[in-house]
């Protein structure tokens, strides 16, 4: 049902035959350029119920403006969710993908194509990450254009220092016309879903958390997280998985000896599950290819690197079946702001050179990490 406050509506999203996940909203009667506290109360309340928001027409959005947003969820935090740019001498597998805005380095510019300038930023090449340079296997070049994979499901969060950031919001500036690419995933079911180009995939957390057994829920429960220190320059050597949902175990990721020095107080153990701050659901949060260990209830850590992820794998990938799955169909001027601590989402797609796409994208690392059952 719509729900109307301030002139605010609210409509959960119609989800087309096959498709069973219950997330999503889309937001109209708010201009995010001038938000009042009224509207970003009921805002927030939204986001917090829906997990992902979609506000269309906000092509007028000012860098500025989509950081108070995307600030206005945790105001004591200030820095980029990666905190400052990864020096370039280093290998962070992030470190291509992003060209910070100069007078709002909070949000990043993201996409594909030759960009002559934007927001101050001369002669930007922009590279759509393709799934050749990340998984273990690849489509065929002949079938690239029409078929693609995941390229990473992930939370927003460096998962080294710094706390994961709550939200994240993405505004389409760009977006390059209209053709369609199938998913495969590649891993012996034979699952593939149709998606429009440059999609970005979402799954939700809540969702995931909610198909397993009891004996994985409770598992889940009290099982807590220990990521890799460096986690973006610790799997650059390594590959993924065909569905983009973890790492294959290779032994390829870089010794500890091969990374910048680690302060232990900075490596992060967290829950497997994170609560939601308004409705107390639980959401299976884990970022599956930063995993390094498994801290179990009973006191046990799983220390076996390919064990840790084949129990990972084993929980998360029930939840990003084909129809589990939100393909956001970009358009122009949307803004999509999510819940970062309540969904995992993916970069999908292969562009052709020529095709420009823009996007801006701004989360902040939080003040305090996510709370656990
Ligand atoms: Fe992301």
């Amino acid at each position: 049902m719509p729900h109307a406050e301030d002139s605010i509506i609210i409509e959960p999203l119609v989800t087309t035959k096959g498709s069973s996940f219950k997330f999503g909203a889309t937001v109209s009667g708010v201009d995010i350029e001038s938000l009042t506290d009224e509207s970003f109360a009921v805002i927030r309340d939204a986001l917090f119920t829906h997990q992902v928001l979609v506000f269309k027409a906000q092509s007028h959005v000012s860098p500025r403006a989509q950081y108070l947003l995307t600030n206005r969820f945790d105001p004591g935090a200030t820095s980029y969710g990666h905190g400052n740019a990864i020096p370039s001498t280093q290998k962070s597998i992030l470190h291509p993908d992003l060209k910070t805005i100069p007078h709002q380095p909070q949000v990043q510019v993201i996409g594909n194509g030759k960009v002559p300038e934007y927001e101050g930023l001369k002669n930007i090449q922009l590279r759509h990450p393709h799934h050749r340079t990340f998984h273990a296997t690849q489509i065929p070049d002949e079938d690239d254009l029409n078929f693609t994979r995941f390229y990473r499901w992930h939370i927003d969060a460096a998962l080294y220092g710094l706390a994961p950031p709550i939200v994240t919001t993405l505004l389409a500036v760009k977006v390059p016309g209209g053709r369609k690419q199938v998913v495969r995933y590649d891993d012996g079911t034979g699952d593939e879903l149709e998606v429009p180009l440059g999609t970005t995939a979402f799954v939700s957390g809540e969702e995931m958390f909610e198909a397993l057994a009891p004996e994985d829920q409770a598992f889940a429960r009290t099982t807590r997280v220990e990521y890799a220190p460096h986690p973006y320059i610790w799997m650059s050597t390594a590959r993924s998985r065909s569905d983009g949902l973890g790492l294959v175990s290779e032994g390829k990721e870089l010794s500890l000896d091969k990374l910048p020095p680690v302060e232990e107080s900075k490596i992060q153990i967290l829950p497997m599950c994170w609560k939601n701050p308004v409705t107390g659901k639980l959401a299976l949060q884990v970022h599956p290819s930063a995993v390094r260990r498994l801290h179990l209830g009973d006191g046990t850590v799983v220390e076996d690197l390919s064990e840790v992820r084949e129990i990972v794998h084993h929980l998360q990938r029930p939840g990003i079946a084909p129809e589990k799955v939100y393909a956001h169909d970009w358009e122009e001027g949307d803004l999509v702001l999510f819940h970062n601590r309540g969904v995992l989402h993916s970069v999908v797609g292969a562009f052709a050179e020529e095709e420009v796409r823009l996007f801006r994208q701004c989360n902040v690392a939080a003040t305090k990490l996510p709370e656990g059952p």
